[in-house]
């Protein structure tokens, strides 16, 4: 097959992505607790100490930075800043200070999450996201935040993936809770869309107390591309639109609009969303088949194409085109630009990655020549981590931990996306050497 050079756009960012939970190690919320339960972890372990990225951020940053990235996106461990209800860590809101200080050191662009799934077991005692307070309980810790490092240069992520957190923990019960109710999930959809809202409005009245321009800010939505079992089949066609819908672009409408939308609220304007999405990040690794013949509700799912490549663990079907598609959607729908803040693929064989990074940007590529606008692309992840239900045994790094002794060794894919940051551009030569072989 014949390549040719694909740019990217000027002003185009690189980089890789993480969260507290997955790498610090030493973290105390409502996961550790959860994962204390046996069989909950697939592979028997637990986050414990992780990476140990906790005490070796700084080695981190210096791989990230050898490996070319220009922005890295991680998480503040909210239970570490509010161990209590009210009540603030200093020396953790310090030891954050040192991390994003670290980033600054080495000239790469902080985003910062403040919410990726974890909580204090405090809120979670409280009733978690299902509180109807909850979304002002976490409007101080935010607040805090901002208040703590505003004088950095912050691009602002206020909740990944709602739905993830809303599916995972309350519809399907595979993660904590496991709630399994499709009301209660509905619920949690809603607060977490006024919970963004209100971190959203918390930074905002930050900057404008101190004078500062306002930085951008941005949720972080994890989108599926649902596909037909059988595209000739209404009822199928029917459930990928109602599935893509509720899936992939309520909330993200609610959000822009202010709006809490039906099915979760009543589509009353709920203020505190207004200027609330600087930008979409947005997460893609996947494609999902439905048939209506199935039940859905219950995870029947038709079976999978025996030929694509699959997520190590997650048996997630490697599809490319999917990514064009949500793409384009996105880019129709809405007059945001795009940060794509997550995708990658959990494996241990590095040719598969090689691949998949390669394939996925391609039809990045394709879609800003369609005339979607696209700001960056941040891989998940920058080192392996703890994946969440499935612990250790899925492997997204571009460095590879070796959890015995805490090593880190770049893989051939970081030094295969170097050379793609390097040149703003997936090159004829690149695409030939990692395709090919
Ligand atoms: C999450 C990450 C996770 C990754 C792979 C996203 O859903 O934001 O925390 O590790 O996907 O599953």
């Amino acid at each position: 097959m014949a390549y040719r050079d694909l740019e990217f756009p000027e002003n185009f960012l690189w980089g890789s992505a993480a969260a507290a939970h997955q790498t610090e190690g030493g973290n105390f919320n409502n996961w550790t607790e959860w994962e204390k339960i046996p069989s909950k972890i697939k592979d028997g372990s637990n986050s414990s100490i992780a990476c140990d990225h906790y005490n070796r951020y700084e080695d981190d940053f210096d791989l990230a930075k050898k490996l070319g990235h220009q922005v890295h996106r991680f998480s503040i461990a909210w239970s570490r800043l509010e161990p209590e209800q009210g009540k603030w860590d200093e020396s953790e809101i310090d030891h954050y200070r040192s991390v994003l200080q670290a980033l600054v050191d080495r000239d790469i662009q902080p985003m910062v999450t403040l919410h990726h799934f974890t909580e204090p077991v405090w809120f979670r005692d409280l009733g978690s996201w299902l509180n109807p307070k909850s979304p002002e309980i976490f409007a101080p810790y935010c607040r805090k935040v901002a208040e703590a490092y505003s004088d950095f240069d912050i691009i602002w992520n206020t909740i990944n993936e709602p739905m993830v957190v809303t599916t995972m923990g309350y519809v399907f019960g595979e993660f904590p809770p496991e709630e399994k109710d499709f009301g209660k999930g509905l619920t949690v959809a809603k607060h977490l869309l006024m919970a963004h809202g209100q971190a959203a409005t918390q930074v905002r009245q930050v900057y404008d107390e101190i004078g500062r321009e306002q930085p951008q800010i941005a949720p972080v939505i994890s989108v599926s591309h649902f596909m037909p079992a059988d595209s000739e089949n209404d009822d199928d066609l029917e459930l990928v639109d109602y599935l893509d819908e509720l899936y992939n672009h309520v909330w993200i409408r609610g959000a822009i609009e202010g709006i809490l939308p039906e099915p979760a609220g009543d589509g009353s304007r709920y203020p505190p969303l207004d200027n609330s999405v600087d930008f979409i990040g947005l997460n893609y690794y996947s494609r999902m088949v439905v048939s209506s013949e199935l039940d859905f509700m219950a995870g029947d799912m038709p079976p999978k194409d025996p030929e694509l490549e699959r997520c190590e663990g997650l048996d997630w079907e490697v599809y490319p085109e999917g990514y064009y598609q949500v793409l384009q959607s996105f880019g129709k729908k809405y007059d945001k630009p795009i940060f794509l803040t997550e995708n990658g693929i959990g494996t241990s064989d590095d040719e598969v990655r090689q691949r998949y990074i390669i394939n996925h940007l391609q039809e990045v590529h394709r879609a800003i020549q369609d005339g979607v606008e696209v700001l960056g692309y941040l891989v998940w992840s920058l080192t392996d981590n703890f994946e969440w239900a499935q612990g250790f045994s899925s492997h997204f790094g571009l460095v590879e931990v070796d959890y015995e002794t805490l090593e880190r060794k770049p893989r051939e894919s970081a030094y295969m996306f170097k050379g793609i940051i390097e040149q703003n551009a997936l090159t004829e030569d690149i695409q030939e050497k990692y395709l090919l072989d």
